[in-house]
């Protein structure tokens, strides 16, 4: 058993992370400003596990704050740091709030880590690292290329930020470099609730099914893909889950071969936009209404994982496929919607 604190631990993936650490025996302790979740995340937790986790209502980016948290729980294992600001357009037209939230926030968990002599830090990373890659799939030794958007460039630089800290302090870390994180639990007791108009397209499509968005507009069918439409690799969120849970025993158990590693977590299979809907319209058997308009600037036209060093390094692969993940979405979206 191993006592984790859950940085964004009452958010999409952060909830699902602290659901499986539950099921694995672990104690996890939950952080969060509630910025962008809501505490009632908590009921659905309890639900699902039996369990009600200790939740820190605590903002990360006000130094003491964070300084209070550690002089409150000295005796961590682990910290899985979720917390972030995420919408690439918001970070565009605020660049200076995602570098003081997504950075100054990693900074002063790093700084306490080291004060208090603790180890094991987990950073929430992105493929957008790899803008648009040259090769596919794409494996980490895929060069990162310059950030296309303040939000991509705090994944990058929080990176760097680690790699230096390792260097010259005692701690271990792993990167997990998500691709396109989808889905919901399977018991719909927990899932993605995006504020106001969706960014992303499963929500979009779920709320569109739902009758809450008239109509989903597809970003382009003009790329050079089988169907023209941008090919992601989208990958249901408790396998995110569960490869957090394995890296962070990785760390605990000092399993780990480098003080830094760096992980893909994808499926390695590439679908298309028209291939999630059509997905989605098999699954929820239903017709969705949607149009093909023009591009959104700064997609790229297709990036998937090889997800080779994370099966093989860390004995994890996803297990779930674009059905499952849509399926789950789907009956999430109508529990919320009270549909059915
Ligand atoms: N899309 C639509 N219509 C929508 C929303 C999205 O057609 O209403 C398309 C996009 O053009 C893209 C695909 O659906 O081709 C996926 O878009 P998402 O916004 O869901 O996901 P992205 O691949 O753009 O975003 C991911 C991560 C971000 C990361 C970004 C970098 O979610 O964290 O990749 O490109 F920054």
């Amino acid at each position: 058993m191993a006592r984790i604190l859950v940085t964004g631990g009452l958010g999409f993936i952060g909830s699902h992370t602290v659901v499986e650490l539950i099921n694995a025996g672990h104690e996890p302790i939950i952080v969060d400003n509630l910025s962008n979740a809501n505490v009632d995340v908590l009921n659905g937790i309890e639900a699902i596990t039996g369990k009600r986790p200790l939740f820190e209502k605590v903002d990360l980016k006000i130094k003491e704050e964070v300084e209070q948290l550690f002089n409150r729980h000295t005796d961590l294992d682990g910290i899985i740091h979720f917390a972030a600001y995420k919408a690439v357009g918001e970070s565009v037209a605020k660049p200076l709030e995602y570098y003081e939230n997504n950075l100054g926030s990693l900074v002063y968990l790093l700084q306490n880590l080291r004060d208090h002599g603790l180890d094991n830090f987990i950073f929430s990373s992105s493929c957008t690292v790899y803008g648009e890659a040259e090769e596919l799939p794409i494996t980490e030794n895929s060069p990162v290329q310059p950030a296309m958007s303040p939000y991509g460039n705090t994944k990058q630089i929080g990176e760097e930020v680690i790699k230096d800290a390792i260097a010259a302090h005692q701690f271990n870390a792993i990167s997990l470099r998500y691709f396109n994180p989808i889905g919901a639990h399977p018991s719909a007791e927990i899932g993605e609730s995006p504020l106001g108009v969706p960014l992303n397209l499963v929500p979009y499509v779920t709320q569109t099914a739902a009758g809450v968005r008239e109509q989903l507009s597809v970003f382009g069918n003009d790329y050079d893909t089988r169907d023209g439409t941008n090919e992601r690799d989208y990958i249901h969120v408790v396998d995110i889950a569960k490869a957090h849970v394995i890296a962070v025993e990785r760390l605990v158990n000092r399993k780990n071969l480098d003080k830094y590693e760096y992980f893909n977590l994808g499926t390695g299979t590439g679908s298309t936009v028209l291939e999630v809907i059509q997905s989605f319209e098999r699954v929820s058997n239903s017709k969705l209404n949607y149009k093909i308009v023009a591009r959104r600037s700064g997609d790229v036209t297709a990036a998937y994982a090889d997800t080779t060093k994370a099966n093989q390094i860390l004995g994890w692969k996803a297990e779930k496929n674009l059905d499952d993940a849509m399926a789950d979405a789907w009956r999430w979206e109508k529990k919320i919607r009270n549909l059915d």
